[in-house]
């Protein structure tokens, strides 16, 4: 039997920062961090907002968080009870994974007697602009209790403050924030609205950065003293009219009243489950891992909209700049293409609509094409910037090349687009600019590559690949293989276009050269050097990545002055061996599996996983994932548990440098997503159709999941030598 829920039992300071990503409830629009209703900006409180970024002076541009409506600070008899102040008697927080409900308990021993707050909250996946709470004081006496509760406007920002004015004011008993950020002028609102069972005294109190009401009253040890909370966020963005829309959905949040938004609420949560859990008899551990895994990807899923991506971080704050990475195409995709392709469409959908800043941003380096942001927020802007990482002795900031030389962005966007093609045989997104994309993200390899010119082959020069501790390499594999993919796909489309004979496609075709491209592009596609295996089957993940130092990790990290230092860049403890961050020429293979003999697959998982740090979440998936290629669950196994359980065990690594990169890490979710289903599962698609192929881990007896493919729900039933793929009714 599945445990839907996460607990965490005691007060343990050290914890606080983890629970926030832990503990976080989102609904796509907002994340709200696992944080206390008393904590503040020094706790990381943040109900981080999608796809609305603002930068002040020289600091990096970041996604806002909004004021904070859920702030109340509880005092007894004129003391504050509150974490991590006051020291509980009892505290507990938990989290239904299932319900998508936050919840807390905690009690203090008075000099009078036993204070107690119990709270719950969520943030509504029915109505996106939506937060809830109640919020209960229980004491065993006649307590003289104020409560302090509000809109606390000093939120944490890493390089803020993001909002240079607020204006607070009260309106029919609802309270109002409204922030202006820096750069864009733009607004966001938060709605506060009150409800409680008791009486009490009121008292309005505004200052320059929160708006409060305090409400004083007299408990008794007979009963609960609730308070239910409303929070409408809206932005000037979302409408003009936004003030009013966020009072309007608090009103009507109060009318119906708690249980009716929780209950649409989780039933919306049923829904999502309905089609996406996922099963494993004889593995609890690995189910509930997963699940959790999935329902972080449905918290920060952004269905508001049809055109936004995912962040690295997801919705857990600022962290990596709020920017979309690789990570969206090539490790959360398959999840919702899989359960709801819909949510696949609006993220592709996203770089569709930021192509003009990727054909900016590689005009700016002299090419041709689309060269998407490496670090993407909104119109496609890059937000990595040229000094990424902080040096630790110095306190100098470090020049790095990831947003110049990571050029294998380009093609994880094609890849996204295309896969998304194949599996739901929904052509229209190559006429909604999809095929412009394509088209262009094969300009920007084919304006890149080089010609020696006693050689009859292409090459891609001064590159990161994945592994991004060996900068300015020439031929990294990986980089070599997506650009050749891209130019197959490019060429692929332009014969589609012609194929599907729409005004539209006779547009493209017109615009582009579509013969001379095409030549071009399958030239390219034929000439372009691949590595390939040595006598021992081994591929060189890059140009002399051989005659690097052969050390192993362990020798690596212990040369190590300072455990925050950065293992890359010009002086790194990596950058001169062959010790990596993460899968590279097993991501290649991962992806990529008939390129070669499954000799040859294993030969490079073996080589290549002892020098691997793992130090990116995004690694230890696409081991597994070669792993299950090679026919070994068992040895892909604790990979898959490693990146299912990253957001629970919180061991990530929370520096680069002296940079803070702690927060969720939807990729390695969605990457254990991917070996759950398409590694153990073995799912593939043949001629159209669904397949499988288990390759169970020894302990699994059975493995159930639902898929959606071409509008069709089924479910497939997988133990270690049987198979079933049914159409689920209705
Ligand atoms: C990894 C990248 C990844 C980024 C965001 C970095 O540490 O090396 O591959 O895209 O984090 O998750």
């Amino acid at each position: 039997m599945i445990n839907w829920k996460v607990k965490e039992q005691g007060f343990c300071p050290d914890q606080m920062i983890n629970n926030g990503n832990k503990f976080l409830i989102g609904n796509g629009y907002m994340g709200v961090r696992g944080t206390l209703e008393e904590f503040r900006k020094e706790e990381l409180v943040a109900i981080n907002l999608a796809g609305i970024y603002d930068r002040a002076g020289e600091g990096w541009r970041e996604p806002l968080n909004a004021p904070n409506g859920l702030y109340t600070l509880l005092k007894v008899d004129g003391e504050v009870y509150s974490l991590p102040g006051a020291a509980p008697k009892e505290h507990c927080i938990g989290l239904d994974y299932r319900r998508a409900l936050f919840s807390r308990k905690t009690t203090w021993k008075s000099p009078r007697g036993n204070v107690t707050i119990q709270a719950e909250r969520f943030a509504s996946l029915e109505e996106p602009h939506l937060l809830a709470m109640k919020y209960c004081i229980l004491t065993d006496f006649h307590a003289d209790v104020e409560l302090i509760t509000g809109i606390d406007a000093d939120v944490w920002d890493i390089n803020g403050p993001h909002y240079d004015a607020f204006s607070f004011h009260e309106e029919a008993g609802r309270l109002i924030a409204v922030g202006t950020t820096h750069e864009s002028r733009d607004q966001v609102c938060v709605a506060e609205g009150c409800q409680t069972n008791f009486i009490s005294e009121h008292k309005l109190h505004i200052d320059d950065r929160s708006i409060m009401r305090r409400m004083s009253f007299v408990t008794d040890a007979a009963r609960s003293f609730e308070v239910t909370k409303w929070i409408a966020v809206y932005t000037s963005k979302d409408s003009d009219d936004f003030e009013q829309q966020a009072i309007r959905l608090v009103n009507d949040h109060m009318k119906s009243g708690y249980e009716a938004s929780r209950c649409a609420h989780i039933r919306k949560w049923e829904e999502k489950w309905a089609v996406s859990e996922v099963m494993i008899e004889g593995d609890d551990e690995a189910m509930e891992a997963l699940n959790y895994s999935l329902y972080h990807l449905h918290s920060i899923a952004p269905r508001h909209s049809d055109s936004l991506s995912i962040a690295a971080r997801g919705l857990s704050g600022q962290t990596y700049k709020g920017a979309v990475f690789w990570d969206t195409e090539m490790f959360m995709l398959d999840f919702f293409l899989y359960t709801e392709p819909e949510v696949a469409r609006t993220l592709l959908r996203y770089r569709i609509d930021t192509l003009e800043g990727a054909k900016n941003k590689a005009r700016s380096y002299g090419c041709e094409g689309a060269f998407y942001a490496w670090e993407s927020q909104e119109g496609g802007y890059d937000a990595c910037s040229d000094y990424n990482v902080t040096d630790v002795f110095t306190g100098r900031p470090m020049r790095t090349y990831f947003k110049d030389k990571q050029i294998h962005i380009s093609s994880a966007v094609v890849y996204g687009i295309i896969k998304y093609i194949d599996y739901t045989g929904d052509y229209s997104i190559l006429l909604e600019g999809g095929a412009e994309t394509i088209i262009e993200c094969a300009k920007f390899y084919y304006s890149l590559l080089l010609k020696k010119v006693n050689k009859n082959c292409y090459e891609l020069h001064d590159v990161i690949g994945p592994d991004e501790y060996h900068e300015r390499v020439n031929n990294n594999g990986y980089t070599n293989r997506m650009a050749k993919y891209t130019f197959d796909q490019a060429v692929w489309v332009l014969d589609k276009l012609c194929e599907l004979q729409e005004d539209v496609s006779e547009r493209i075709c017109a615009m582009y050269e579509r013969e001379k491209l095409k030549q071009q592009f399958e030239d390219a596609s034929q000439k372009l050097y691949i590595p390939q295996p040595d006598e021992k089957g081994i591929i060189e993940q890059f140009d002399g990545y051989k005659t690097l130092e052969d050390v192993s990790v362990e020798t690596v990290k212990a040369r190590l002055l300072n455990e925050k230092e950065y293992w890359g860049g010009a002086y790194g403890v990596a950058t001169h061996t062959q010790i990596i961050k993460q899968a590279d020429v097993a991501a290649w293979l991962a992806l990529f599996p008939t390129d070669f003999s499954k000799d040859i697959l294993l030969a490079n998982w073996h080589y290549y996983e002892p020098k691997t740090e793992h130090g990116s979440s995004l690694s230890a998936c696409m081991y597994a994932l070669l792993a299950c290629k090679c026919d070994m669950p068992d040895r892909a196994y604790p990979f898959f548990i490693k990146s299912a359980s990253a957001d629970l065990t919180g061991h990530g690594k929370q520096w680069a440098g002296l940079i803070y990169i702690g927060g969720t890490h939807p990729a390695a979710a969605g990457g254990a997503y991917m070996t759950a289903i398409n590694g153990f599962g073995g799912l593939h698609f043949k001629d159209g159709e669904l397949k499988v192929k288990p390759q169970l881990p020894p302990t699994w007896k059975k493995l159930r999941f639902k898929i959606r493919h071409r509008g069709v729900l089924y479910q497939i039933d997988e133990t270690h030598d049987d198979m079933l793929i049914k159409k689920c009714e209705g």
